[in-house]
């Protein structure tokens, strides 16, 4: 089957019929579904499929061993996502498994599809929970307390999904086996295009975090409050959200957003009592971030101290940059020919995972540039050149 058939199998699995696009989440039912087609397609080329202590998914070609070759990526989404985020490289893991079979060429030493659990941080509100779980980079502790939008808990999550929570935690043994690390992902972008180029190399990921601002005021009735009277969280978010642009701009590589707001109560004709807003910020470096984070918490609190509400900001995550494995990368460059080398400001599994071990990139081109919305995309020959792309590399670093 092509790559783009395979893809084609989860069009309608978590489609957002509200929001457009996909929604599928850390252990919801279109993600769950996801994973059982990931164990049928596995099986279904001989692969020995295990549910990692931290909920990530493993294909293994033949036993478990050390100095893995490991492919994949995830299959959730953030809420109304596009369709390859994540899949595209999943599925083309699967059909370069296929490809080696055909060319006769299985990998010479143990070799892994995997696909991380709650990558885009969508139900839990921490990105690549599953990889930084993994490495150690979050806390059993904490991870297991994350709640999601209606209160559950990861713990209670996971339970539901027949984990056992009390396991959930850092699986060094597991990522002592991991050699090298390959992740083929939709570019997040619209270089590629305009170098018609069809695939790229990943040079390194740009500093990321999420920051979350909880402004509290007193909830009141919105016609019998004076102007006087009023201490309106929404005030200061709102101060905060215009704040990001200009901060943003002050920054090198400065990128700021707030695509999370959220009032309670929440009624229209009710002043809300307090308001969350999470900043995702993002820069050239550490320094960067923190500066055009600090710049916007400085705005934030003025606009809370004149509106007479209180602010607490809370570090939800924060990843610094990372630069993959040049070695690894010259490789890649080797076996693929001549294909452009590019940053990226998404975060991925790979960067957690590229402090660790060997971590290499590869970017599919998307000719909207667009993601994180329904209207990302790349061309079925592309995706095609993608899965045979990695399937070069692959046999190249399995041989
Ligand atoms: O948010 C990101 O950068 C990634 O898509 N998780
Ligand atoms: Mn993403
Ligand atoms: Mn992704």
């Amino acid at each position: 089957m092509s790559t783009q058939g395979l893809l084609d199998q989860l069009s309608d699995v978590g489609r957002d019929r509200r929001r457009g696009g996909y929604s599928r989440h850390a252990f919801d039912p279109a993600e769950l579904e996801l994973r059982t087609w990931f164990t049928e397609q596995a099986s279904r080329r001989g692969l020995d499929v295990e549910t990692d202590r931290n909920g990530n998914l493993w294909a293994w070609w033949g036993s478990p061993g050390q100095d893995a070759l490991v492919t994949g990526s995830h299959l959730d989404s953030v809420p109304g996502g596009g369709a390859f985020d994540g899949p595209l490289g999943v599925v083309s893991a699967f059909t370069a498994v296929d490809a080696l079979r055909e060319r006769g060429r299985p990998p010479r030493r143990p070799f892994a599809v995997v696909a991380f659990a709650e990558e885009e941080g969508g139900r839990f509100g921490v990105p690549c929970l599953g990889s930084r779980l993994l490495t150690g980079a979050i806390s059993a502790e904490t991870a297991r307390a994350l709640k999601d939008p209606d209160g559950i808990t990861l713990a209670e999550a996971a339970a539901g999904a027949g984990l056992d929570p009390e396991r959930i935690g850092a699986d060094p043994d597991r990522l002592a086996t991991i050699g090298q690390f390959v992740e083929l992902h939709v570019e997040q972008g619209k270089g590629l295009s305009y170098d018609n180029h069809s695939l790229a190399i990943g040079t390194d990921i740009s500093a990321h975090g999420r920051w979350r601002f909880t402004f509290t005021g007193q909830g009141d009735h919105a016609g019998t409050t004076l102007l006087m009277h009023r201490k309106d969280p929404m005030l200061p978010a709102a101060a905060t959200v215009g704040a990001t642009r200009i901060a943003a701009m002050d920054a090198s590589h400065g990128r700021a957003t707030v695509g999370r707001l959220v009032p309670n109560p929440g009624g229209t004709n009710v002043i809300a009592s307090s308001v969350d807003l999470w900043l995702d910020a993002r820069a050239e470096d550490e320094y960067c971030t923190r500066a055009m984070v600090e710049e916007i918490a400085e705005a934030a609190r003025s606009a809370a101290e004149q509106e007479g509400c209180t602010l607490q900001i809370t570090e939800e995550s924060y990843s610094d940059t990372v630069y993959f494995d040049r070695g690894l990368g010259q490789e890649l460059g080797r076996v693929l020919g001549r294909v452009p080398a590019i940053p990226t400001g998404a975060g991925h599994d790979a960067g957690i995972l590229a402090p660790h071990l060997p971590t290499g990139m590869l970017f599919v081109r998307n000719p909207t540039g667009i993601s994180h919305a329904p209207e990302e995309f790349a061309e079925p020959e592309d995706v095609e050149r993608g899965a045979a792309a990695l399937a070069d590399v692959l046999e190249h670093l399995g041989s």
